[in-house]
């Protein structure tokens, strides 16, 4: 077994936590997180919604939330490193505890995560360490998968890599297409996603290399 080589607090920080969602598109998961606070299943609040794209439609659903979303577009000829600043900038100034990527599709710097160690979650529509990176649903079917799910894990500096904290699996029906799958995968992620930033904002567990371990073994 490999030693500890964090031991979280509990609760992990001063409750509710204070969160801020990094979105690029359609922002579901965001709504079902912020779902999950305002009905007190997970003891936080969203307290900002940062965007790498002026049209991403979570930014709508982020006011119709009475959340004003920062984004944070990428100019023309911006070279990539002076948009992460920008972006990060935009974060830092939020002051969150933690930060919960919901379909925000760029790859964060190493500085970036190392700023906020163990700190920052994404979700991903695959069984990982399976089909990381873009169309992950269409991954899993074109390899053949009968399983197939979504996981919530902090993130590295790696693509969709660090240390996994939640899945959720289901069985691939036949001849199901890509966009039906999507959708069933969907479903689930929005309840994973809150059950899990629920277990992590409790604290109390512990990374043993990169293995994540709940204080209530045999619980999901
Ligand atoms: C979700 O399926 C999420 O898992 C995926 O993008 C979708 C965003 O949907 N994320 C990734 O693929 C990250 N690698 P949403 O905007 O409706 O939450």
């Amino acid at each position: 077994m490999r030693e500890t080589s964090y031991r979280a607090p509990s609760p992990l920080v001063k409750l509710p936590a204070r969160i801020v969602v990094m979105l690029s598109g359609r922002g579901s998961n965001f709504d079902a997180l912020a779902d999950a606070c305002q009905e007190g299943r997970v003891p936080a609040a969203i307290v900002g919604v940062v965007s790498d794209k002026e049209s991403a439609a979570g930014l709508e659903k982020a006011r119709r939330r009475g959340i004003e979303p920062v984004a944070v577009a990428r100019k023309a000829g911006e070279g990539r490193a002076s948009h992460e600043e920008r972006l990060v900038d935009a974060v830092r100034q939020l002051g969150p505890d933690l930060i919960c990527l919901a379909g925000f599709m760029r790859v964060l710097s190493p500085e970036f995560v190392g700023e906020f160690p163990l700190r920052i979650l994404n979700i991903h529509p695959s069984l990982l360490p399976s089909f990381p990176g873009l169309h992950a649903q269409r991954q899993a079917l074109e390899y053949g998968c009968r399983v197939a799910g979504a996981t919530v894990h902090f993130v590295d500096s790696g693509v969709d890599s660090g240390p996994i904290v939640g899945q959720v699996a289901l069985a691939v029906e036949e001849g199901e297409t890509e966009e039906r799958l999507s959708e069933r995968i969907l479903g689930l992620e929005h309840r994973l996603y809150a059950e899990t930033l629920a277990r992590v904002l409790a604290g109390g567990w512990e990374l043993h290399g990169r293995s994540v371990r709940f204080p209530n073994p045999g619980a999901a």
